[in-house]
């Protein structure tokens, strides 16, 4: 087969179409951001957000990507602040709604059935309650893109849900029955199918890994799982003490 330059066969040779460029980033985390209006907290709004990521660290900061004329977005920069809800199954049609619907118009927790809680470190802006994870957010940055204002904003506390956590304090997502946002669609995420590391954990860590979360391999994953056990070339060594840190 002819290659290109680059040693690799010319698209055409391929199974993929090309087609226009687009936000095709998929799955994306579908979540509620609660805010509020500077000197009337009592004024709360929640809105559907899709473009939302974890942009670093230390400091933890996550972006939240939203239309100026979202009713929100006019909340959001005057107070300075906002609240990232992951949602779950239970939520999913509230999360619709808030997304379909303007907080200009109605009162979104009265036709949700949602409810307001504080939330810490917050001066304006609510949580949600009943969400199994809110994010207090302070915003640092607001960058204008074009058809979206990109808020880029610290992590200033964390609540969760208590159901979720562990007798020693562990926070299990995996219970949260979270869902994800793919191309128009909102989804289940599914069976847990491996681990951060999984694919070069040593076997001991990966048997007491898997019994502690109810692993059902993708299909066609079974070999990987199988020879995920085995010992790692290039084994990195960690610092003891040193939790993992995920990318
Ligand atoms: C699944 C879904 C994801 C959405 N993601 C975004 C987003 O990332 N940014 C945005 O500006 N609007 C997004 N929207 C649209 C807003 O949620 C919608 O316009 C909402 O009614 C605005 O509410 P507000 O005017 O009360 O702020 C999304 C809507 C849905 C249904």
């Amino acid at each position: 087969m002819e290659k290109n330059r680059n040693g690799i066969r010319p698209d055409r040779e391929t199974a993929y179409v090309s087609l226009p460029p687009s936000t095709m980033l998929n799955p994306a985390p579908v979540v509620l951001v609660s805010c509020a209006e500077k000197g009337r907290p009592a004024n709360r709004n929640m809105v559907t957000v899709a473009w939302a990521g974890t942009v670093n660290s230390d400091p933890p900061m996550v972006s939240v990507s939203l239309r100026k004329e979202r009713y929100s977005h006019g909340l959001i920069l005057e107070s300075g602040e906002f609240v990232v809800n992951l949602v779950d199954e239970a939520m999913a049609k509230a999360v619709d709604f808030c997304g379909v619907r303007s907080g200009r118009d109605l009162d979104k927790a009265a036709e949700t059935g949602l409810s307001y809680l504080s939330a810490e470190g917050m001066e304006t802006a609510p949580a949600v309650a009943g969400a199994p994870v809110h994010l207090c957010c302070r915003v640092k940055q607001v960058l204008e893109l074009g058809s979206h204002d990109l808020f880029l904003a610290e992590v200033a506390a964390v609540q969760v849900r208590k159901d979720l956590l562990d007798e020693k304090g562990g926070v299990h997502l995996e219970k949260a029955r979270l869902i994800a946002y793919s191309h128009g669609l909102y989804q289940q995420l599914g069976s847990v199918i491996g681990f951060f590391g999984w694919s070069v954990a040593r076997q001991d860590v990966l048997e007491r890994r898997l019994a502690q979360v109810a692993v059902r391999p993708a299909e066609g994953s079974r070999s990987r799982l199988a020879s995920a056990g085995k010992p790692h070339p290039k084994k990195t060594v960690r610092k003891p003490g040193k939790r993992q840190q995920s990318p």
